[in-house]
């Protein structure tokens, strides 16, 4: 199993007509069927999400942050005129859609989970460009494989200084079909060139790292955790819980411009998000100026990134107390 897409037994579905949501409706079908006007076929009017749930050693099923990302996906609406979900309907759906599939959350020893993708869509007919009436909010899940089948190991990254995935005051900062197709070119050149996945630069300056492909970035250096602080990249939850599981550890926190040089300066790098928890980079290499950071010198993942990978991990699975309140367990 990679990380593609299986199919379940069903989704559910919500609709928003006449300026409120209705009722929660379970279905067995794959397709949507919607008027060829709709303003997500035309104006981008499309939000998503991207969330996981863990089958645990005692055959519990947990979900993670689960109100973060409902809380995400509220703001994504709002950036391009999309009525917000509510919170409480979101997080009945998810659970809804999981209990409906229980039967493929992988278990617990196969080190796979649930994949969750939320999703909404202007379904309305508009021919000028205006925010819909009518929206559908849909989520399905498919199991995912581990992430690293062979192990936890490094990766080389390269910085794509040709493609740009977001501006400043664009929407880089939520999670819109627009940026990722922004991205694809960007992505297919690092694939290409035999990359893992592709690094972003601040789209204004070309300074200053931003994120790399469907991940956040974050550095180890002097006992501090280190992330971009910039408009154009997705609020990583997996970042979020990095930076409090780091701070639990006793290490210092700086979410700041990360200047391309200081790369050289760092010892130990990840790419994190929901997928991988987080991917560890043996390089960065800048494509164009023809410039490489080791980051890794012996190819091995760092002590501090590998401690977060394997805390971060036990709590998403249940092996160890859920400290922060991150987890729904469902009944
Ligand atoms: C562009 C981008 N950045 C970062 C992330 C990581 O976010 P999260 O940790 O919430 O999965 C994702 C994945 O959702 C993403 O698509």
């Amino acid at each position: 199993m990679s990380f593609g897409y299986i199919p379940t037994d069903y989704n559910v579905r919500c609709y928003y007509k006449n300026g409120k949501w209705g009722e929660i409706e379970i279905s067995s079908s794959e397709s949507i069927n919607m008027h060829m006007a709709a303003t997500c076929l035309h104006y981008g009017q499309e939000a998503f999400e991207g969330m996981k749930a863990f089958r645990g050693k005692d055959d519990k099923v947990r979900l993670f942050r689960m109100s973060d990302n409902a809380k995400r996906l509220q703001s994504t609406c709002d950036a391009i005129l999309m009525p917000q979900m509510p919170v409480d309907l979101f997080s009945d759906m998810v659970k809804k859609v999981v209990k409906l599939n229980d039967r493929f959350v992988p278990p617990y020893d196969s080190g796979a989970s649930l994949y969750i993708r939320p999703l909404m869509i202007g379904t309305g007919a508009r021919i000028g460009v205006h925010p819909a009436d009518e929206y559908l909010f849909i989520i399905f899940v498919s199991p995912v494989g581990p992430y690293f089948p062979g192990g936890f190991s490094t990766n080389p990254y390269v910085i794509i200084r040709e493609y740009d995935r977001a501006a400043p005051l664009g929407t880089g900062a939520f999670k819109i079909g627009g940026n990722y197709a922004a991205g694809l070119r960007a992505n297919k050149l690092a694939h290409d060139l035999g990359y893992s996945s592709e690094f972003y630069l601040d789209a204004k300056e070309k300074k200053y790292i931003d994120e790399c492909g469907a991940a956040n970035f974050f550095a180890i250096k002097d006992n501090t955790y280190i992330t971009p602080k910039s408009s154009s990249i997705l609020p990583s939850i997996t970042n979020r819980s990095l930076m409090q599981l780091a701070e639990d550890m006793g290490l210092k926190i700086e979410r700041r411009p990360i200047p391309e040089e200081e790369l050289s300066t760092f010892e130990e790098a990840g790419a994190c998000g929901t997928a991988a928890v987080i991917s560890p980079i043996r390089c960065i290499d800048d494509y164009e100026l023809k410039k490489s950071y080791v980051i890794s010198k012996d190819g091995k993942p760092g002590p501090i990134s590998t401690k977060l990978y394997n805390e971060l991990r036990s709590i998403q699975y249940g092996d160890v107390a859920d400290k922060h309140g991150w987890v729904t367990v469902l009944d």
